[in-house]
């Protein structure tokens, strides 16, 4: 079998590149079915892209390497896109656009953009011994029916990271690059909850408030979800990928105005309970929970301005050590991947083998938590077709 192009990895940037492409393109999965992390994301109805999409929100050994891509594939043309399709959308929060209706409308957009292309869909079925050719690569195709001999002109590496093994994520995208010279930087999970050993905040389990949240990087100011496991919500996970083993993260879970407001409770009931009055600001659970951690005691009364800004400051600065993340099991994301050094980053061809080509998160490029992943695999796929 000859094709110009093989893909491997019919997910959001394999499939966005199969549906870009001129000439006889192989899109292979070893998936029952393409797009599976679509279908799944932002709850189902696919947190697609940001209406603020910039290279800031990208982490990457080389902060420089996205802003060819993104910049010629940005977020407003893959809204064109959306529209062209009738895909109803809303922005949820800090520009993040989401499917009305579901996430599955992207998937059919993409299925239809790659059948009117000559595109052979090969699902559960893999790729073994790749080896470079005179002009392109082969390979053997692992079909449920057949082992195919197959030839291709240029070959593009879209099998994601590693997160979410159970979907069938594999480390296939770095085996490709190691075995051909490119370096891969270390990869860890991303996106992901933090974990202590204690069941430390087990008890409030299930409770959230709006936090400002600092791992080594920047803040973020979203909700905070204690959990059984530890912690969790946007602004965990978006500390989480900047966080390392051992390194303490700060949460901010002061209310805007409390110390004021504290102070003129403390004038008109000072003989309230003081944790009674607290809980007019912060959920009753947690400051149960919080007359662990500092010294609640006493009416309001009791509390002196010194005492009570000394408080503000513990809330605004609380220091925790996760011990771990929930790893790739529920990572959305894999940090790290395929060196960008080794990538040119207007086409994402490998350098030293010009018709080997990365897209998506295989690439040591990963995005906010808010649809930046997504753009960032329609944008690096866009990069790639436009340049076959
Ligand atoms: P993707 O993982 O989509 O596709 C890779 C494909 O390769 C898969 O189909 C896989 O089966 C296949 N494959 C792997 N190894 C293979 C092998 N050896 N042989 C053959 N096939 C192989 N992002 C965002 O921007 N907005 C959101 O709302 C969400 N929500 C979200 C929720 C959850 C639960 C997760 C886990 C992730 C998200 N994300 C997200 C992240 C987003 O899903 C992710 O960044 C993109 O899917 C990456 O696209 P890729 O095409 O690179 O990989």
């Amino acid at each position: 079998m000859e094709f110009d192009t093989a893909i491997i990895g019919a997910g959001a940037a394999g499939m966005m590149c199969a549906a870009h492409l001129e000439g006889r393109t192989l899109l292979v999965d070893h998936a029952k079915v393409a797009g599976e992390k679509i279908r799944i994301s932002g709850g189902g109805r696919c947190n697609f892209t940001n209406l603020y999409t910039d290279p800031n929100a990208f982490i990457c050994a080389n902060p420089h390497f996205v802003k060819s891509a993104l910049a010629r594939y940005t977020q407003w043309d893959f809204i064109d896109l959306v529209q062209q399709h009738g895909i109803a959308w809303h922005e949820k929060t800090l520009g993040q656009l989401f499917c009305d209706n579901s996430a599955k409308d992207i998937i059919a957009m993409l299925n239809q953009l790659i059948d009117a292309r000559t595109v052979e869909r090969r699902l559960k079925s893999s790729i073994s011994d790749i080896r470079k050719r005179e002009e392109g690569f082969s390979f053997t195709l692992h079909t449920p029916e057949a082992k195919l001999q197959v030839s291709t002109r240029n070959l593009i590496i879209a099998t994601g990271g590693k997160s979410i093994p159970k979907m069938g994520a594999t480390g296939f995208a770095y085996e490709v690059a190691e075995q051909f010279g490119l370096p891969v930087t270390q990869t860890r999970p991303a996106l992901v909850p933090f974990t202590f050993p204690d069941g430390r905040f087990a008890e409030i389990s299930g409770v959230a408030v709006p936090s400002r949240i600092h791992a080594d990087g920047p803040t973020f100011e979203e909700a905070l979800l204690f959990t059984h496991r530890g912690l969790s919500g946007p602004a965990i996970l978006q500390a989480s990928s900047y966080w390392r083993e051992g390194e303490t993260v700060t949460l901010d879970i002061l209310p805007a105005d409390m110390y004021e407001a504290l102070r003129n409770q403390r004038q008109q009931a000072g003989r309230k309970n003081f944790t009674t009055e607290l809980a007019r600001h912060l959920p009753s659970r947690l400051v149960d929970h919080l007359s662990g951690v500092f010294d609640l005691s006493g009416n309001l009364a009791d509390w002196s301005d010194k005492r009570l800004s000394e408080l503000m400051n513990g809330l605004k600065h609380w220091q925790v050590t996760p011990s771990g993340t929930e790893g790739y099991r529920t990572a959305e994301v894999t940090l790290g991947g395929v060196d960008t050094d080794a990538l040119d980053s207007k086409t994402m061809a490998s350098k030293n083998h010009p018709n080997l080509y990365f897209i998506g998160e295989a690439v040591d490029v990963t995005g906010w938590l808010g649809g930046y992943n997504f753009q960032w695999a329609w944008s690096s796929a866009m990069a790639a077709a436009k340049a076959l």
